[in-house]
């Protein structure tokens, strides 16, 4: 057997196999479809809900320091004030005058190796830029364009009953945050988890389900102390500088160090559900590109086929998020921490001056009011403080798209009759395969082996995704499954009805053995764990 791997040459060659075996759809397809919007077949929502249960697992309940919470979509436009994105989610925009085609302003410069340009009043185009699709000089001025979908809550379409899709998970968990905090039993540090449909009205949907309009986000808020908190707790401030060890979290970690921990933890999620560490890269934003709040982003990204793009932030936020709410809703987004408290009972009144002193300082240094500084350390000197937050915020569909791509291959193989033939074969690892196991009957009209089939399948079916085929030769029922990455296909034969045995054929090396369900069950499992 001659192996010849390939990915993807083209994303034509993805598209039309998802669309062949029933992994995404267009939408609205029979209406001629709808830009932005994809829908998931069979087989892609198989797919999906495995990557959502992996990262629940991983990220919820795995740990005993991050609990669930699962806000609705449409919420008090309030909140999109506050967290910014009601004046400031927006992409700059440019028409064509002679074609009207519609661009994103940023990523029509990037198609001619050009950056956009920030001006006092917003964005410019640079002179070269012409449009790339009819080659007009005729364009207009980017313009800013909120990317967030509008509704109206109520039978009346008036401003007052205005509403919006959210366009991220996140901002719940934060108005979400006192609550989840006094019923929860958590206390800082400690996360809230959420996953669920996010909504962008994306000037320029591509790249397949990449940029889509409607998307599903997992998105973790894990709250940490702010590091002057840590350091009054412990008396010292650990940094990346200290090297620490990152496998369990301590209790003198300053944000820094959490902020790389996540990232650790997050790439090898990455790892274990099947993207090689060579097709990952770790990309730490440059200080220029960081939102003016953030003291770290870092990108997860994939070498897609179209060039590497990012499947996850990573981002270390302060306290932006929980002060904005804290300030436009009224309601104090403090918390209380005993072992503050307790630590600064302890100290004097010099040193408690002295520790006042160094927070003023060091915030007047970096540009921020010495009032506020002041305010902040009385509020740490009584046990409170308004959490700090990292962010690791990942798309369930871009994720599917890059497990999709790397799982592609075709192979020249040996066929039946010995002739050279294509085997195309998505290579998914088991924890994410749409389908576990396949079960195929070796013939379907011996009524005895058919039943025994039967029971073996259904009593796999109780725990995994499993494909029942009994039409065709056994060696085109196995390319069959090969084409959707089923990992494994179980054939029942007549020697099963007399030893409990049946042949196990592995998609990759395409080896068979015999081994009974009970053995087939223990190796099942120690995949999908
Ligand atoms: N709360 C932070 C936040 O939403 P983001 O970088 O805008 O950050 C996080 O989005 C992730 O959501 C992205 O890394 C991506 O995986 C996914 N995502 C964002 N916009 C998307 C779109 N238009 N289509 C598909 N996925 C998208």
């Amino acid at each position: 057997m001659e192996h010849k791997d390939s990915s993807p040459q083209t994303m034509d060659t993805l598209v039309s196999l998802c669309k062949r075996r029933g992994f995404i759809f267009q939408s609205s397809e029979i209406y001629g479809g709808i830009n932005g919007f994809w829908d998931y077949g069979p087989l892609g929502c198989e797919l999906k809900r495995n990557i959502r249960d992996s990262w629940w697992r991983a990220m919820v309940r795995r740990r005993e320091d991050v609990v669930g919470l699962d806000a609705t979509i449409i919420m008090h436009p309030a909140i999109w004030k506050a967290s910014g994105h009601a004046d400031g989610f927006a992409d700059p925009m440019v028409d064509c005058k002679a074609c009207r085609h519609r661009f994103r302003a940023d990523q029509l410069c990037e198609e001619h190796g050009l950056a956009l340009l920030r001006t006092a009043g917003g964005f410019a185009l640079p002179p070269e830029v012409k449009c790339t699709h009819c080659g007009s000089k005729d364009l207009t001025e980017p313009r800013a364009f909120n990317l967030m979908f509008k509704t109206y809550v109520g039978p009346v379409e008036e401003e007052g009953a205005a509403a919006y899709l959210r366009p991220e998970t996140a901002q719940a968990i934060f108005a979400q945050f006192r609550n989840v905090l006094e019923t929860s039993r958590q206390s800082v540090p400690f996360g809230v988890a959420q996953m669920g449909k996010s909504f962008r009205n994306e000037i320029n949907p591509r790249n397949f389900t990449f940029r889509s309009r409607e998307f599903e986000q997992m998105e973790l808020e894990f709250f940490i102390r702010p590091d002057e908190a840590v350091e009054l707790i412990r008396g010292r401030v650990a940094s990346l500088a200290d090297k620490p060890d990152l496998s369990q979290p301590q209790d003198d970690w300053g944000w820094e160090v959490w902020h790389k921990y996540w990232v650790e933890q997050r790439m090898a999620w990455y790892r274990a559900i099947g993207l090689p560490a060579a097709s990952l890269v770790e990309y730490w934003q440059p200080k220029a590109e960081l939102a003016h709040y953030a003291r770290a982003c870092v990108d997860i990204q994939y070498a897609f086929p179209f060039g590497v793009q990012e499947l996850e932030g990573i981002a270390a936020r302060g306290d932006f998020d929980l002060t904005q709410h804290h300030k436009h809703s009224g309601k104090p987004m403090e918390v209380f921490d005993e072992q503050l408290k307790l630590a600064a009972a302890g100290m004097d009144a010099a040193a408690r001056a002295a520790f006042t002193q160094r927070v003023t300082d060091t915030w007047s240094r970096d540009g921020r009011d010495p009032e506020a500084a002041r305010a902040f350390a009385a509020l740490l000197l009584e046990g409170k403080y308004i959490p700090h937050v990292i962010e690791p915020s990942a798309g369930v569909d871009r994720l599917a798209l890059a497990l999709l791509c790397n799982a592609y291959a075709e192979e020249q193989v040996a066929g039946d009759k010995g002739k050279t033939e294509t085997r195309t074969v998505l290579r998914f690892y088991p924890s994410v395969a749409p389908v576990m196991v396949a079960v195929f009957p070796l013939v379907k009209n011996k009524p005895e082996l058919y039943k025994h089939a039967r029971g073996i399948f259904d009593a796999l079916q109780r725990r995994w995704c499993c494909f029942w085929d009994e039409s065709g030769a056994i060696g085109r029922r196995y390319r069959r499954q090969d084409e959707i990455g089923t990992p494994f296909c179980v054939t029942v034969d007549f020697q099963t009805l007399e030893d409990g045995t049946m042949t196990l054929r592995d998609r990759d090396s395409m080896q068979q053995e015999r081994l009974t369900l009970e053995a087939l069950k223990e190796r099942l499992d120690g995949l999908t764990a």
